[in-house]
C-alpha cells in the first residue's frame, strides 16, 4: 500500500517537494511521491507479478531473481545520488515507479522506468521521467542516460518527447541521453 507519510516517518532528505498528483491522458488520476523503505513490500510483489516481457524491458532478463538485498537495495535511497518516485491508484496501489542511479560516474545518473500494463499509455512514464529530471540538476548531476532494448518503442517514444539525444545501438543495446541545463 503507498501511502503519503506523516512528517514523523520521513527518512532523512525526503524530498516532500516532489510529491503531488497527475491525471493521465484517460482522466485516471495518480498519487506521485518519492519511494520510501517501506514501499519494498509492494516493489517485491510488483516484481514477483510483473509479466515476464515488462521484467525483460526493465531488468534486459524475464526472470531477473532479486535478492531481498537487492530489492531492498531499490526502495532504500538517499535522495539525492539515488531518486525514485512511485505512482498509486486512488486505492493506494502502486502503479508505477521511475527512478534514476548514479553509477561510477557521478556527473551522470542513469534513468528506468516502469508502469503497471493498465496504466500506459496516459502520459506516466513521460512525466515521472519529466519529475526526476529538476531533482537530478538540482543534485549535480549534468547528464541522465538511459538504456533499453532496441525493439521497446514506447520507451524509445518517451524519450524522444523529453528532448533526449536519438539513440545509438551499442552492444546490441539502445543508448540515449539528456544534457541537463
Ligand atoms: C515503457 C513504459 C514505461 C511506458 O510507460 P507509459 O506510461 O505507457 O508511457 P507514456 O504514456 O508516457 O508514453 C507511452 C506512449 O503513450 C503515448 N502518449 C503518452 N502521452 C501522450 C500524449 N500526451 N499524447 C499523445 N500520445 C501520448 C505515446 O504515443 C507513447 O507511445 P509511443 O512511444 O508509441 O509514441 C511502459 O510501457 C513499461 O513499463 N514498459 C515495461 C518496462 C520498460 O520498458 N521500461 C523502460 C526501461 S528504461
Amino acid at each position: 500500500m503507498i501511502f503519503m507519510p506523516a512528517d514523523s516517518e520521513l527518512p532523512e532528505g525526503y524530498p516532500r517537494d516532489l510529491e503531488g498528483e497527475f491525471d493521465l491522458r484517460d482522466g485516471r488520476n495518480v498519487l506521485i511521491r518519492p519511494i520510501l523503505p517501506a514501499d519494498v513490500d509492494d516493489l517485491t510483489e510488483a516484481i514477483a507479478h510483473a509479466d515476464s516481457e515488462t521484467l525483460l524491458h526493465r531488468f534486459f532478463t524475464a526472470a531477473p531473481h532479486l535478492s531481498e538485498k537487492q530489492i531492498h537495495y531499490l526502495a532504500e535511497v538517499d535522495y539525492r545520488r539515488r531518486l525514485a518516485l512511485v505512482a498509486a491508484d486512488g486505492e493506494g496501489q502502486g502503479v508505477a515507479v521511475a527512478r534514476y542511479e548514479c553509477h561510477s560516474n557521478c556527473n551522470v545518473a542513469e534513468v528506468a522506468v516502469a508502469v503497471a500494463p493498465e496504466w500506459r499509455t496516459g502520459g506516466l512514464a513521460t512525466e515521472l521521467l519529466r519529475r526526476l529530471e529538476e531533482p537530478a540538476r538540482k543534485n549535480g548531476f549534468s547528464e541522465l542516460d538511459a538504456v533499453y532494448l532496441p525493439e521497446n518503442r514506447a520507451i524509445a517514444g518517451v524519450f524522444e518527447r523529453l528532448g533526449y539525444s536519438e539513440q545509438r545501438i551499442e552492444d546490441g543495446v539502445a543508448l540515449v541521453s539528456k544534457t541537463l541545463a
